[in-house]
C-alpha cells in the first residue's frame, strides 16, 4: 500500500476512533519517575495525515536526554509545560489496519509515540513488510533513518577510512553496515565483549582511541566522545556528531558537522526491505508495557543496553 493510500483511508477512521488517548509525558523534568501516564483528547489527523493506534513505541536516548532536562537547560524545551516522549513507533493506520513504522521528529510537543494514536503525516510512514514483526520494525525509524543520514554526510565511501564510536550502540552499528556497503574501510569503537557483534560488520574492532597513531578520513561519533574522536580525524578529514545542540567548534583542516535526523517514509521503507534481507538486523532489548516506560528508561540509563526497550500501550 502507497502512503497516498494510507492518507486517504484515515479519514473514516477518525469518526470512530475513541474520544481521547494515553501517552506518557513529562511535567518536570527529572528521574525515571517523572514520567507521567496522562489521558489527553484523541488527536485528529489534519490534511496530510494520518492516526496510528500504536503497537510499539522505541525507547531511545533522546527519551531520556527529554525526560532528564537536557533540552530544558539549553532552552529548547520551556520549563512548566508537559513534553511528550518518543521518536519512533509501529502501528495501524487508523481505519484501514495498514501496518507502518514511523519516525516522529521533535522535542517540545504534548504528545510523542509514547501513547496509543498518533498523528502522523502520510509522507513520514512506510510500510511495514509481512515478513517483519512489529517488533523487529520498530526498532528503525530512529536508529536507521539517523545512521543512513550520517553515511549520506559523509559522502562517498571510495576506499576512504571511517570510524565510529559506539558501534555497538542502536545508530554506530547501522553506520558501520550503511557505511561499509558505500565503500568505506570501517572500523568500530566499542566496548570489550562487543568483539563479536562488531566483527560481524566486517569492520576492524578499537576498544580506546587512547595511544592510536591512526587517523580516519571520517569519524562518526555516535558515542559523542568529542575531543578523542576529534583528534582521530586526519587533516582534511570530517568529524560527525549526533548532538546539534552542542556540536564542537572548529579545528583547522577538519569539517565539523552533526546529524540532526528527519523524517522519510520512502528512506524508511528502503531501510525495512534491507532488514528483511538480512542486511540491517533488527536489534530488540525487550517489550514492556507503556506503564513502566520508567523501568526501560532505568535500564537504558545504566549503560550496556544492546538493541531497543519497545514500550507496548
Ligand atoms: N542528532 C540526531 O538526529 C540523533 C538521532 C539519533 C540518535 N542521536 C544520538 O546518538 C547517540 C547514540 O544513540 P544510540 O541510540 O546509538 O545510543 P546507544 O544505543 O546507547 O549507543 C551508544 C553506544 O556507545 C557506547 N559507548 C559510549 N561510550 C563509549 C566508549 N567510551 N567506548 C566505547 N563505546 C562507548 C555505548 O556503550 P555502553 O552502553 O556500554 O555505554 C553504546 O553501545 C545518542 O547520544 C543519541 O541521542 C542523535
Amino acid at each position: 500500500m502507497t502512503t497516498h493510500h494510507a492518507t486517504t483511508a484515515s479519514t473514516t477512521a477518525s469518526t470512530t476512533a475513541s474520544s481521547t488517548t494515553t501517552a506518557a509525558v513529562v511535567r518536570t523534568a527529572g528521574g525515571p519517575e517523572a514520567i507521567d501516564l496522562v489521558t489527553l483528547p484523541a488527536p485528529v489527523a489534519g490534511p496530510g495525515e494520518v492516526v496510528v493506534e500504536v503497537e510499539l513505541a522505541g525507547v531511545n536516548p533522546v527519551d531520556l536526554a527529554t525526560r532528564s532536562g537536557f533540552f530544558h537547560d539549553i532552552g529548547v524545551v520551556p520549563a512548566g509545560t508537559p513534553v511528550g516522549l518518543g521518536w519512533e513507533v509501529v502501528g495501524t493506520v487508523s481505519g484501514t489496519g495498514t501496518r507502518v513504522a514511523a519516525l516522529l521528529p521533535g522535542l517540545d510537543r504534548p504528545v510523542g509515540g509514547y501513547a496509543d494514536r498518533v498523528v502522523v503525516p502520510g509522507s513520514d510512514l512506510a510500510v511495514v513488510p509481512d515478513a517483519l514483526s512489529s517488533e523487529e520494525a520498530a526498532t528503525l525509524p530512529l536508529n536507521g533513518l539517523t545512521a543512513a543520514q550520517l553515511v549520506d554526510l559523509a559522502g562517498d565511501g571510495a576506499g576512504r577510512s571511517l570510524l565510529v564510536t559506539g558501534a555497538a550502540g542502536a545508530v554506530g552499528y547501522y553506520v558501520l553496515l550503511l557505511a561499509r556497503a558505500s565503500g568505506f574501510a570501517i572500523t568500530g569503537l566499542a566496548r570489550q565483549g562487543d568483539e563479536e557483534l562488531v566483527a560481524r560488520t566486517g569492520a576492524r574492532l578499537v576498544t580506546t582511541l587512547e595511544g592510536q597513531q591512526r587517523r580516519y578520513d571520517v569519524v562518526i561519533d555516535t558515542a559523542a566522545l568529542v575531543d578523542p574522536a576529534l583528534d582521530a580525524v586526519a587533516d582534511g578529514g570530517t568529524y560527525l556528531g549526533v548532538l546539534p545542540a552542542v556540536k564542537p567548534g572548529g579545528r583547522p583542516g577538519i569539517t565539523v558537522d552533526a546529524v540532526s535526523v528527519v523524517p522519510d517514509g520512502a528512506r524508511l521503507a528502503d531501510l525495512l526491505r534491507r532488514t528483511v534481507a538480512g542486511e540491517l538486523p533488527a536489534r530488540v532489548a525487550g517489550v514492556l508495557p507503556l506503564a513502566d516506560a520508567a523501568e526501560a528508561h532505568r535500564a537504558l540509563e545504566q549503560g550496556g543496553v544492546r538493541g531497543r526497550y519497545l514500550l507496548r500501550p
